[in-house]
């Protein structure tokens, strides 16, 4: 099977499932100038979508809404099938249910047109798992964003076994196209990989709490007044670059090394082996395209200064 249109001239998307994440995408494509139909079996679920989607356009709207852009270009469908019937593409976003999206992600594909991409925006589960019911299944990959969808970038893609490489290819073009920051994974792993980051943070905070380590408060201000401010410009790992100063990540890793068997979190490290020790550093070096430690501090300086001051006057006009 090929793709039935090319992802540029997608204009008619459908979401399925209406709540946080679902309407949150419909915000999105509406404010993309995308004509949108959405579904979702709740009674009160149309008037819900209206007033997420009217509370996310002031911003959307500061941002800049695309030609054409507007609430009225929103159609809310009587049923699945009618949501789906003209639609060249398909974001599904139902709850976390794997028995649930494996039902419904088999009665999306027997109601959208052939070659028409179907997109999961699961939190976790492998698209191997979830597309066992489909008569096409090489159509369906997951395409997972963050909430809010309407402003948070972000969105991984990763297709299943069954999944082919030109649906894949096809969701990552057509997400850029519609203005998302693309991260394509080759392998399926649980979580993905800011899941996977989130979770690790979130559970140790959890640990703090239960074991009466920390408090919530604490918690939270740990990241917004310490690493939070410095993960906007760079992620995690260009962030510890920088700590090595001029030597950079590989300084870092022989410098904290050994820091990887203290008991600084519950999760166990990796063994620090030459090899890993390498493709961090390498790693650094592609990310940062060799630019200087020098540079990229003053950089990091500038983009600090600049989030401090953004969340002050947030903080401000409360
Ligand atoms: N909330 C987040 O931060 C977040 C982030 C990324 C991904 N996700 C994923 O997005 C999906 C939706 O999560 P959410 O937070 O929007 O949940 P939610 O509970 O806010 O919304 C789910 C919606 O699905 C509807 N629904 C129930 N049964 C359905 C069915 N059979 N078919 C279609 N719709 C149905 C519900 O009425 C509800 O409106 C989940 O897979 C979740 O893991 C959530």
């Amino acid at each position: 099977m090929n793709a039935r249109i090319a992802p540029g001239s997608v204009r008619r998307v459908a979401c399925v499932g209406a709540g946080v994440i679902g309407g949150g995408w419909v915000a999105h494509f509406l404010a993309r100038g995308y004509q949108v139909t959405a579904w979702d079996p709740a009674a009160d679920a149309e008037d819900k979508l209206a007033r997420l989607v009217e509370a996310a356009w002031p911003a959307l709207t500061e941002l800049g809404l695309a030609e054409g852009a507007s609430q009225q270009n929103l159609t809310v469908a009587d049923s699945l099938e009618q949501a789906v019937a003209e639609a060249e593409f398909v974001q599904e976003s139902a709850p976390e249910d794997l028995e649930l999206k494996r039902d419904l992600l088999a009665r999306i594909d027997a109601a959208t047109p052939a070659g028409v991409v179907i997109s999961s925006s699961t939190s976790g589960y492998p698209m191997t798992d979830m597309q066992q019911r489909c008569t096409d299944p090489q159509r369906l990959v997951v395409g997972h964003p963050f909430n809010p969808p309407y402003l948070i970038p972000l969105v991984e893609v990763v297709g299943g076994e069954l999944s082919e490489q030109w649906a894949v290819d096809w969701a990552a073009e057509f997400f850029e196209v519609a203005g998302k920051h693309v991260i394509k994974m080759d392998d399926e792993v649980p979580g993905f990989i800011a899941n996977r980051l989130q979770e690790a943070i979130w559970r140790e905070a959890l640990h703090m709490v239960a074991n009466g380590e920390a408090t919530v408060e604490q918690l939270d201000a740990s990241i917004t007044a310490g690493p939070g401010l410095r993960w906007p410009l760079f992620g995690p790992c260009l962030t510890f670059h920088l700590a090595g100063g001029e030597g950079g990540m590989a300084h870092m890793l022989d410098h904290f090394g050994p820091s990887l068997k203290s008991p600084w979190t519950r999760l166990e490290a990796p063994e620090l082996t030459d090899d890993l020790r390498d493709r961090m550093v390498r790693g650094c070096e592609e990310a940062s395209g060799g630019a200087a430690v020098a540079d990229m501090v003053a950089d990091r300086d500038r983009a600090i200064i600049e989030v401090m001051r953004a969340v002050d006057k947030v903080k401000e006009a409360r």
